[in-house]
């Protein structure tokens, strides 16, 4: 048995989803759920992960399974594990029980997937195994993940049309999943005055991850190099006076993600410089949180985001100018680079093995701009939809360094009042927003953010 078995069923919700896919799409649609892949030698494979495309209609990871939807039937494809598996890997539920589980209407060996995939449209998997597998069984080219065309472009949509609002059964998932993300937030900084290396906050955080019997939703970043947007390093020490920066989140046994990053002081006590820096992140996190509802569009959050660090940036002599203008020129981008956040559901980055399909809407494109191109969500927000809120100040070398950036923006920083602050290198905020019908609701707001609470939350361990 694996934790996922002991999760109640989702049977219900999932017949929802295939009877709202049957009204998006014409004929068959056949997914697959992937293989593991070995690590360095076949016996020895990586964890496995089902597609997510896969968990979304059949609401368990089975390895090695597909699926056939169609008019909001589902039958289940899947071997019975050989005489040598229970010896290995432990006794497993057979397929009719498998097949009970997530309300199939009828279960068959992989064999006879053959003769009832003729004319499906497919979401290709992130591993080439069972991708050339796909293509075998529909006897037919099968496009990238980013670039699908015809009926497979079509089931596309329709699918991100469904991931992009989450029902109740998803929500309850994805509130897990933020709990448990929260309790190793905790748990990190209060292990952190009396940690020697970042390695250390970093096993407190994915033990508190594991011990619930959870995974890891992306590589954690634990680091006091926060200026590394996706710094996966765990060796430094720790130092009075440093941030730490600490990006974790778990995934339920079931797949769906969550999304934390705080940022706090090695010490449990900001200096001036650390927190002046802080609250101005902090200031444009909230005001994204506060001016969320549904009809916004996700790229104004991103652009308020943008003019509240500009504006406090000013303030503190590091940019010079109007706030709107600084961002018009991109000049914010030299501190926050990134995107305000994404879609957040299955997928870290929701549904991102589609390319910008799901986080663009229809007719949009990324823009080429400095301060915009790293935006992954550019569409009106609904009730329903999941986004993180993540702005940052980072101190990027090769970005500040760049002889190019400092030239065109030689008038819009004060690189002397800059150097000030050489003791932020990075600082990031991200929460999980709902949209609801009237506004938002924060799903890891049990984690606290202001400056003197998460002070005291490092403190606690000193
Ligand atoms: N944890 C990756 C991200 O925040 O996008
Ligand atoms: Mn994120
Ligand atoms: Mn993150």
């Amino acid at each position: 048995m694996t934790a996922w078995m002991e999760r109640p069923s989702m049977a219900e919700a999932l017949k929802e989803r295939r009877r709202r896919l049957a009204t998006l799409v014409e004929g068959p649609t056949v997914l697959w759920s992937g293989q593991s892949i070995g690590r360095n030698y076949p016996a020895n494979t990586y964890p496995f992960r089902a597609s997510s495309h896969f968990l979304y209609f059949a609401g368990v990871p089975l390895e090695g399974a597909a699926i056939r939807l169609e008019d909001g039937r589902l039958e289940l494809f899947l071997d019975e594990p050989g005489p040598a598996y229970a010896l290995w890997h432990g006794e497993v539920p057979g397929r009719e029980a498998l097949a009970a589980l997530i309300g199939a209407d009828a279960a068959y060996a992989l064999a006879e997937l053959g003769a009832r995939a003729t004319g499906a449209a497919t979401l290709p998997v992130i591993d080439t195994a069972t991708r050339a597998a796909q293509a075998q069984l529909l006897e037919r080219a099968l496009a990238a993940p980013h670039e699908l065309d015809g009926a497979d472009r079509a089931l596309a949509k329709a699918v991100i049309a469904l991931r992009l609002s989450h029902d109740e059964a998803a929500l309850s998932e994805l509130r897990r999943a933020a709990a448990v993300s929260v309790v190793a937030h905790q748990a990190g900084m209060r292990v952190t005055p009396k940690a020697k290396y970042e390695s250390e906050v970093r096993a407190a955080m994915e033990g508190v991850i594991i011990a619930n019997r959870m995974a890891t939703a992306y590589g954690s970043i634990v680091t006091v190099h926060g200026e590394v947007l996706h710094n996966e390093q765990y060796h430094h020490t720790l130092t009075p006076g440093d941030l730490l920066l600490a990006d974790v989140g778990a995934e339920s046994e079931l797949g769906w993600a969550s999304d934390i990053t705080r940022t706090w002081p090695v010490s449990g006590r900001f200096s001036p410089t650390q927190r002046a820096i802080y609250d101005i992140v902090l200031a444009a996190h909230d005001a994204c949180i506060v001016a969320m509802k549904p009809g916004i569009e996700y790229r104004d959050m991103h652009l308020l985001a943008c003019t509240v660090i500009a504006a406090g940036l000013v303030d503190l002599g590091i940019l010079r100018g109007k706030p709107e203008d600084l961002v018009e020129r991109d000049a914010h981008a030299l501190f926050f680079p990134h995107g305000i956040g994404h879609l957040l559901g299955l997928d870290v980055h929701d549904i991102e093995d589609l390319g910008d399909l799901a986080g663009y809407a229809p007719g949009r494109e990324r823009s080429q701009r400095f301060g915009l191109g790293y935006l992954r969500l550019n569409r009106p927000l609904a009730a329903g939809m999941l986004v993180t809120i993540e702005p940052g100040f980072y101190q990027v070398p090769a970005l500040l360094d760049d002889p190019l950036r400092r030239e065109k923006y030689a008038d819009a920083v004060s690189w002397e009042r800059l150097g000030q602050f050489a003791d932020v290198r990075g600082i990031r905020i991200e929460d999980d927003v709902l949209v609801t019908e009237t506004g938002t609701e924060v799903l890891t707001a049990a984690l606290p953010t202001q400056a003197e609470a998460v002070e005291s939350l490092v403190l606690a361990g000193a």
